[in-house]
């Protein structure tokens, strides 16, 4: 069936925002669901977009949003727990991972099963797996073996969201998920985080600073993504999303200083001073730089183990060719113009 109409969670966000300017600009119809529809301020101007307020918790809602659509992509994620750091909160009021990267991910497959539409793209991250030390990656990692559970099987328990999912042998969803190491482009929180600890500080201590990344440009990603729509071939499959090199940390924070012309001492911590300053700045209120759970996440290489998935029929761009531009002149003005060159308006 030619996918027409698209349901995206986490459509306002930073892969979001690209995702969908490209879908738009191949003439698809788009509705980003947002618990906030001011988040998503730059897609309300794209044409064939729309941006419904929806709380995409509520089962119900889910399933009205769904119907009539021809394919559902999931991006809801968060890297850190609203509640870390703190201790004064009952465990009840902890367990954001759970909700948002485990349960959601069951409503949803369950709506689209009420909602009849069988197509899932799924947002995942490279080292996600059931059993990874990081809460995060555990998280992440149960709900990309739910799609494909939910990809091989039909769901046939009415509330099996609610009561443990009960599957029969037989047609289910038609899902794809996608693993990328870290992302980046105009907009991006990690490298442009960077960039700004850069400008403040004339030393940087710098945890897990051997850990290594293969950064992934936003705008490949994104074109994994709308290129797998239509592409049975990717049916059931997991792509790891890798740029072309591998960096460590530490490579990579000097690269930025370089490129922001803001070369700074970088001073690597050891593994135990790593381990507290990560706890340290879990008591940073608002958002956070570093948790325990990251640190977990990054003792282990976020690198591909293969090359670029070849049913992706182009190659992807390079940090270098496309970081300076961006890095230099990362404003709210560059940010409109990047997603308006997009979408090609
Ligand atoms: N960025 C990376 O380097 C990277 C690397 C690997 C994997 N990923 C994965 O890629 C996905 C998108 O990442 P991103 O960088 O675009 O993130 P982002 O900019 O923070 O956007 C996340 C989106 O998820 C929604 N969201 C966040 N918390 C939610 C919650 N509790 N309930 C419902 N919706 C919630 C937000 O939607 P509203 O606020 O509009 O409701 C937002 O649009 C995530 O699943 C992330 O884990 C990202």
């Amino acid at each position: 069936m030619k996918i027409e109409r698209i349901c995206i969670l986490g459509g306002s966000g930073f892969v979001g925002t690209q995702l969908v300017s490209q879908l738009a600009a191949r003439g698809l119809r788009v509705r980003v669901l947002s618990r906030r529809r001011e988040m998503a301020r730059e897609l309300i101007l794209l044409p064939t977009v729309e941006v419904v307020e929806a709380d995409v918790h509520d089962q119900q809602e889910l399933i009205r949003q769904f119907r009539g659509m021809d394919a559902v992509i999931n991006l809801v994620g968060i890297l850190h727990e609203r509640t870390i750091g703190r201790v004064d909160l009952p465990s009840a009021r902890r367990g954001d991972f759970q909700n948002t990267h485990i349960e959601l991910t069951r409503k949803v497959i369950h709506a689209m099963g009420e909602a009849g539409v069988d197509r899932l793209l799924q947002m995942s991250a490279l080292g996600a797996d059931p059993n990874a030390r990081s809460a995060y990656q555990r998280s992440k990692g149960i709900g990309e073996a739910l799609v494909h559970e939910a990809g091989r099987h039909h769901i046939e328990h009415e509330n099996w969201y609610l009561n443990g999912p009960k599957f029969i042998h037989g047609y289910g969803l038609n899902v794809t998920v996608f693993r990328p190491s870290v992302i980046f482009g105009r907009g991006d929180s990690f490298l442009s985080m960077f960039a700004s600890l850069l400008k403040v500080f004339p030393i940087l201590p710098l945890a897990s600073a051997g850990a290594r990344f293969a950064p992934v440009h936003v705008e490949d990603v994104a074109r994994a993504f709308a290129d797998s729509l239509d592409t049975p071939a990717t049916y059931g499959q997991s792509y790891d999303l890798c740029g072309p090199q591998a960096y460590t940390l530490q490579e990579l924070v000097h690269y930025v200083g370089d490129v922001t012309g803001k070369r700074r001492s970088i001073v690597p911590l050891g593994k135990w001073m790593s381990y507290f300053q990560a706890w340290a700045m879990e008591f940073k209120p608002g958002s956070k730089l570093m948790t325990r759970d990251n640190y977990y996440a990054m003792a282990t290489d976020n690198v591909c183990a293969g090359g670029w998935p070849t049913v992706f029929d182009f190659q992807p761009a390079t940090l270098e060719a496309v970081a300076p531009e961006y890095l230099r002149a990362d404003t709210p003005r560059a940010r409109y113009e990047g997603y308006r060159e997009s979408a090609r308006r």
